[in-house]
């Protein structure tokens, strides 16, 4: 399947985009996956800080086993190799969420929070979603953060989604998406620079002071379960904490917050 022209085409700007130092970026016109693609490139020794960028994925995957699609050149479809710099890969995980946030801060001046564990959200809206992975393979242990930013695709993309939006619905403003990326691994560049020591606490806070419905009653489910609870915060081990209706202190390791 070919792409068709956008007023922002990706390939010719990421050929002539510098990249912080050890950054590289792979482009393909259209991936199965770009998740799939750096974990093939990963088993055949890619090194760490490699990122692959699709302007259509024709497989995409979300969390918990569900489809990811985006109409062709609307969306921002990456998947960062790090192999190294983090000691969790929940950390990797935040990292990717709090820099796509730090990006669409600086770019559009809006505001938007974390949907725990990691969706990005202008208001009640979702705009973009993160898929992490941890695997052995190749060169030794690597995780991949696949992330999927809704940029300039119009209301007709979410007629069937309505808690979907995308960057340039919710701002008003279109988005190049090469320099959006080169924002959001710019960030990324800046939190992996940090001595490890430093990284887990400031990355944690960064997370953490950006968490969705704060101090707000939200529905949960993990596993079988759902329950109503107020959110408290995000936790350093990446878990989210919240007190249910009868004041206990509830704890999600793997569940989702229900819109
Ligand atoms: C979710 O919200 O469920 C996570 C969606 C993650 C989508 C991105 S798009 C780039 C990367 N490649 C994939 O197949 N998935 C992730």
């Amino acid at each position: 399947m070919s792409v068709p022209p956008t007023p922002d085409p990706l390939g010719p700007f990421l050929d002539r985009t510098v990249l912080p130092p050890c950054w590289t970026v792979r482009f393909q016109p259209v991936s199965p996956s770009t998740n799939d693609w750096a974990r093939s490139a990963a088993q055949q020794g890619a090194p760490d800080r490699t990122v692959f960028v699709a302007d259509f994925q024709t497989a995409g995957r979300g969390r918990q086993g569900r489809v990811w699609s985006a109409p062709p050149g609307t969306s921002l479809l990456f998947s960062v190799l790090l192999t190294r710099g983090a000691p969790a890969p929940h950390l990797f995980t935040m990292l990717g969420s709090v820099s796509t946030c730090q990006a669409i801060e600086s770019m559009l001046g809006l505001e938007p929070r974390i949907k725990w564990p990691n969706d990005v959200m202008v208001g009640t809206k979702k705009v973009c979603g993160i898929l992490a992975e941890a695997t052995e393979g190749g060169a030794g242990r690597f995780v991949i953060v696949g992330i999927g930013i809704n940029v300039n695709a119009g209301a007709e993309a979410f007629a069937e989604l309505p808690n979907g939006s995308s960057l340039v619905l919710e701002s008003g403003m279109r988005v190049h998406r090469g320099e959006l990326l080169v924002t959001i691994l710019d960030r990324m560049d800046q939190w992996l620079s940090l001595p490890p020591e430093d990284l887990h606490s400031a990355l944690w806070q960064a997370w953490d002071q950006r968490i969705w419905r704060r101090a707000q009653q939200v529905r949960v489910r993990e596993g079988d379960v759902e329950l109503e609870a107020t959110v408290i915060g995000g936790s350093p081990d990446g878990t989210l904490a919240l007190r249910d209706a009868e004041g206990r202190l509830v704890r999600i390791v793997a569940g989702e917050i229900l819109l």
